[in-house]
């Protein structure tokens, strides 16, 4: 069998569309060196800056980044805090960052149990980036895959019931159109932090034909080289879809 030649550079015309990556590990980069994980967490929204910047120079055009699962609020009181906190300074600082970028910032998951503040931030920081056009920030806060998708359904059974759309309408296309992600196109290239190999709720419809690529690096440690490490692996893999090559 011919076996096709690996590549070792990062190729800039195949960047895939759309990244999204798990951030995981801030707990344990901090608790490896007796810091509070809250420590942790300030280290990780460093991180995030680093390859939000990246992923804008090197023409990624969706990059999608979980900061907070719907099951994270069974962390203890003062984290979850803390993690609030860390997300209303980082919205507003993207309100500066990226005033001089092109980047659209869009914040995806359920504004329940969100403080006003931040949801007065995300809607300023969403509006006021609606038209940029080079590059898509997507934030999953209070984010599930799960409950992405019932919210979906629930939309569809209220379009259904108003006549917007009949049950034989009922198809995967219908329901993408409902999911918080409607018109972002799914993911190319998963990327998840600290060694974990698992979804943990994130995307779960929209990964059906993601590539996976796991790194053992924690969060606050990940750098530029680990970002082009994960893409150059990405650009070295065969996608089928189901078909043959
Ligand atoms: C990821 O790091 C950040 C959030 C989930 C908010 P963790 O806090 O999950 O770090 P570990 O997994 O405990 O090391
Ligand atoms: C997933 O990480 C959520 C985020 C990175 C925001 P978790 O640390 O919450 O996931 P589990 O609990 O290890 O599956
Ligand atoms: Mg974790």
């Amino acid at each position: 069998m011919a076996v096709s030649k690996k590549k070792r550079t990062l190729d800039l015309n195949k960047i895939p569309v759309h990244i999204a990556i798990i951030m995981d590990g801030n707990g344990r980069w901090a608790e490896k060196r007796r810091l509070s994980r809250s420590v942790g967490h300030r280290e990780g929204a460093k991180a995030v800056r680093e390859i939000v910047e990246e992923a804008y120079d090197i023409g990624v055009k969706y990059l999608t980044v979980f900061a907070f699962s719907s099951e994270n609020w069974s962390r203890p009181k003062e984290e979850v805090d803390e993690l609030m906190r860390l997300y209303l300074e980082y919205l507003k600082n993207a309100e500066n960052e990226t005033s001089d970028k092109d980047v659209r910032v869009r914040i995806i998951g359920s504004r329940e149990g969100l403080s006003d503040e931040i949801i007065q931030q995300i809607q300023k920081v969403e509006q006021k980036t609606v038209d940029k056009k080079r590059m898509n920030l997507i934030i999953a806060l209070n984010y599930g895959g799960r409950q992405d998708i019932i919210q979906a359904v629930k939309k569809m059974v209220d379009d259904i019931e108003k006549g917007v759309i009949e049950k034989r309408m009922i198809t995967e296309d219908e329901l993408q159109k409902r999911l918080l992600t409607e018109e972002i196109p799914e993911p190319d290239l998963l990327i998840r932090t600290s060694g974990e190999m698992r979804l943990s709720n994130f995307l779960i419809w929209q990964c059906a034909y993601t590539e996976f690529y796991y790194s053992p690096v924690l969060w606050p440690d990940f750098k530029k080289k680990h970002f082009h490490d994960a893409i150059l692996d990405y650009q070295n893999r065969s996608r089928r879809f189901g078909g043959v090559k």
